[in-house]
């Protein structure tokens, strides 16, 4: 599970690299404004973590509230894809579907990794 959340911090990064590439692209400052909804979901995930729950729990609360964030950058990407496709902006719509396959083999393998061991464990705790 840690080998999950620390290989798709490093697809964020590079996913950050994308949106800088994409506001040169059109020559627009990025300046990273805050997203109250992601703050949110963030919160939820460290209510979580403040739990007194047991370790397989645990990890079952957090992939639920990772899946949660991974669901709402879909959101926002994918809408972003579509005004990009509407604006003839192909390339940046290119751009932007790389970071959509991204958060969307996280998710599945989040769903995969909670269904095979996680959820099961957590039940029969
Ligand atoms: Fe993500």
């Amino acid at each position: 599970m840690k080998r999950a959340f620390e290989r798709h911090l490093e697809e964020t990064k590079r996913q950050v690299e994308r949106l800088d590439q994409i506001g040169e692209a059109l020559d627009i400052k990025l300046t990273g404004k805050k997203c109250k909804g992601m703050e949110g979901l963030i919160e939820e995930g460290k209510e979580i973590i403040s739990e007194d729950l047991e370790a397989n729990a645990l990890d079952a609360g957090l992939i639920g509230a990772a899946q949660k964030v991974e669901h709402y950058e879909i959101a926002a990407y994918g809408t972003a894809r579509a005004h990009a496709n509407m604006l003839g902006l192909n390339k940046i719509a290119r751009l932007l579907q790389q970071t959509l396959d991204e958060e969307g083999n996280t998710d599945k393998k989040l769903t995969q990794l909670a269904e095979s061991i996680i959820n099961v464990e957590a039940v029969e705790a």
